[in-house]
């Protein structure tokens, strides 16, 4: 089953948006042949995560993470794929940065791997990992690349999982310390962080523990997991702030435009719960020290949430920024659940079943979507926040032609479209510093393997990672080179 499917039928919730055009604003030219451009300095970017392009997974010290248990079990992601060595980028990470700067990039987010830091999941770090992340960031400084490293893409230390894993809530306290170390490590030269990488996904189906039915088969484990993820948020946050004042902080979500399946009064109020879990349950926390209304009652938090007294002030964060991942959207219906947890009671659907564009992955392409979560998120977060599209994306497969080139045509109307949807965004005001594409590399996608290739540049798995930049990339690089959509 597709990630995303088992996660979209997991637990559920909608978007609704409003899009608000904001005083005195303007929309920029109409395409029409015109040139769009984007607001002077806007940072143009890709996106990777360690376990989908590092490799290099027993090297100097690293330690074992879920997704290396996982993926080795039998029968669990498509052709038995593993991260192994994925694109090899631990040992060829000189070449991404020159590949970042053929494609005229001015930001790179990555993440780091936790068990190359602390084996373990505590205690001295490892300097040999310590070094490689050194060695990256002062490669890409030296390219003008601006870093933005993320300190959690789904790769939790193994021996955290057997402790308890994020359902376990010394698992914060853990994760607090290493991001401290890296604060340390990196403060000096790193100004922007992301703390989490969609931490809804880590908690819907992200840390896997039982894998096939990550987290539907146990919505309460789910729900500690989410708690834990909150208090870590807030206090990885204090401790990166405390390092150096430049450092600017958030996460990355996962977020999504929210539609009800019917116009029924039960699939409209499910498209909004699914809004406040999907949308706001890891960001309400930490800009309001509370859980969003209207999920699950505030009298069931202690029981159903492990929340006790002081917890408020522990999720608390004054985020710098909200970072935006865009796919797709949802549709929601109204579905009571078997396991009864309060407010929970939501299918959500992954995209219009009878969308009239989709992704080779499947996916619904919906640019439009892209606008309006920038407008909703505008609104939820009550217009103070900047923003930054930290991935958005598409996987089209596209073989090399004879002459070796990578038309992924249909990439180039992915990206436009969306990009299009931006540029509407940022010409009616919204306040969108930055776009990051997904991905720089084809690469591990998760339970979908190598089949899925999400990359401007081509990896050939078969042919030593040999990288070749796809004429999406050209494109892309061009946009990013002229700051225009043309
Ligand atoms: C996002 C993940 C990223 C990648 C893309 C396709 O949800 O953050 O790792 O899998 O989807």
């Amino acid at each position: 089953m597709r990630r995303r499917d088992l996660l979209r039928s997991a637990l559920a919730l909608p978007g609704v948006w409003l899009a608000k055009r904001l005083p005195g604003q303007t929309s920029p030219a109409a395409a029409g042949g015109e040139a769009i451009c984007f607001p002077k300095g806007f940072l143009w970017g890709a996106s990777t995560s360690a376990y989908q392009i590092e490799g290099a997974v027993r090297a100097d010290g690293r330690g074992e993470s879920i997704w290396d248990r996982f993926s080795h079990t039998p029968g669990v992601t498509k052709n038995g794929a593993t991260g192994d060595i994925a694109c090899d980028s631990y040992h060829r990470y000189r070449d991404d940065v020159a590949l970042l700067r053929a494609l005229n990039l001015s930001a790179y987010r990555f993440s780091i791997a936790w068990p190359r830091i602390q084996p373990s999941g505590q205690g001295a770090p490892n300097q040999k990992g310590l070094d490689y992340y050194r060695r990256l960031v002062d490669a890409l400084l030296k390219a003008g690349i601006q870093p933005l490293p993320t300190l959690y893409h789904w790769d939790i230390p193994l021996a955290l999982i057997e402790a308890g894993g994020w359902p376990n809530r010394d698992t914060a306290g853990r994760f607090t310390d290493y991001a401290a170390i890296m604060g340390r490590t990196l403060g000096d030269r790193v100004k922007h962080w992301a703390i989490f990488n969609e931490p809804k996904a880590a908690t819907h189906y992200g840390y896997l523990p039982q894998h096939t039915e990550p987290c539907g088969n146990d919505a309460l484990k789910h729900l500690r997991a989410s708690h834990t993820i909150n208090l870590a948020q807030g206090q990885a946050f204090a401790a990166l702030k405390s390092m150096a004042t430049a450092i600017q902080a958030s996460s990355v979500f996962d977020l999504s435009p929210m539609f009800p399946a019917t116009d029924s009064e039960a699939d409209r109020a499910a498209a909004e719960r699914f809004h406040r879990f999907q949308n706001l349950w890891y960001i309400k926390p930490a800009l309001e020290g509370r859980y969003p209304e209207g999920v699950v009652p505030a009298e069931r938090l202690p029981e159903l949430l492990g929340f006790r007294d002081g917890d408020e002030r522990l999720m608390r964060a004054e985020l710098d920024y909200i970072g935006i991942n865009y796919y797709s959207r949802y549709f929601v219906h109204h579905a009571p659940l078997a396991n009864g947890v309060p407010g929970l009671d939501v299918r959500p659907v992954w995209g219009a079943r009878d969308a009239k564009e989709r992704t080779d992955f499947g996916w619904e392409v919906y640019p439009q979507g892209l606008y309006e979560i920038i407008a909703t998120m505008h609104r939820e977060t009550g217009g103070k926040h900047v923003l930054h599209v930290t991935e958005n994306g598409a996987a089209y497969n596209n073989p090399p032609h004879a002459d070796g080139r990578i038309r992924d045509l249909k990439k180039i109307d992915f990206l436009r479209a969306h990009l299009g949807a931006l540029a509407r965004a940022t010409g009616d005001g919204y306040p969108v510093r930055s776009y990051y594409c997904w991905s720089l590399l084809d690469n591990f996608e998760w339970l979908q393997g190598y089949t899925q290739r999400f990359g401007l540049v081509y990896v050939d798995f078969e042919n030593g990672q040999k990288r070749t930049i796809k004429e999406s990339g050209r494109w892309y690089a061009r946009v990013a080179g002229t700051n225009q959509l043309i």
